[in-house]
């Protein structure tokens, strides 16, 4: 296909302390159901990385499973790998809550570089710590918080994920390891209902909030 998305989901979910993320349920579907259900109709085909055992667990999905890696960045190159699509859309399984007005301002704004995420400018007062302690203001002047989806031309990001192999480069998320390569992301504004599902404080969140949606 010309699209695809491709979701990580074979992480552990040890902060929120569950098993494996992906499959913990909130307002009856699965987080991994939520993201698929969400791209679906935005994409050629949809390619999700899953962890030794999960597929077993899992209803029936509207798409293709890889195995996943040891860390995000590994689970992402083998998803890249297994497409030969033009334009991929990366999302993390754990953000259930994602709209389709998003996902297609992603879409267009992703031909100006090739690589366009959702980031959300920072509302709260930011601090550098150190050892439980305030040691320095950050400026939250131009400061932004980056979130999933991720859009991306296809090659530039499997150049990127290629170097930083070959190089030993991490990065937290796929528009990192972009800007580490010397490329130009688009900050496209997100939404606060596009949190991640991180902690059991945050799936509270997801399930308070789940019975109101209807993306
Ligand atoms: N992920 C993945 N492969 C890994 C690690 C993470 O595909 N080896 C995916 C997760 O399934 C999730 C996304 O990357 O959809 C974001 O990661 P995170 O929120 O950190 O999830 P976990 O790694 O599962 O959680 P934790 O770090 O608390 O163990
Ligand atoms: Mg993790």
């Amino acid at each position: 296909g010309r699209r695809a998305a491709l979701i990580p989901a074979a992480g552990s979910g040890e902060r929120l302390g569950l098993g494996p993320k992906a499959l913990v349920e909130v307002g009856g579907l699965t987080l991994l159901e939520r993201a698929v259900r969400a791209l679906s109709p935005h994409v050629d085909e949809v390619l999700v990385a899953l962890a030794p055992g999960m597929e077993r667990a899992l209803p029936p999905l509207n798409a293709r499973t890889v195995l996943g890696g040891s860390s995000r960045q590994e689970s992402v190159l083998n998803l890249l790998r297994a497409t030969e699509a033009e334009v991929v859309l990366v999302h993390d399984a754990a953000r259930p809550f994602l709209g389709a007005a998003l996902v297609e301002g992603l879409l267009e704004a992703v031909h100006e570089t090739g690589a366009a995420t959702a980031a959300l400018p920072c509302a709260d007062t930011l601090v550098r710590a150190h050892g439980g302690r305030w040691a320095a203001l950050v400026d939250r002047e131009n400061t932004w918080a980056v979130q999933t989806p991720q859009v991306f031309s296809r090659e530039l990001l499997l150049a990127a994920h290629e170097r930083a192999l070959r190089e030993g480069w991490s990065a937290t998320d796929d528009a990192g390891l972009i800007v580490r390569a010397g490329g130009e992301v688009r900050l496209v504004p997100g939404d606060a209902r596009l949190f991640k599902v991180t902690t059991p404080g945050d799936l509270a969140l997801a399930r308070a909030f789940a019975g109101t949606w209807d993306g």
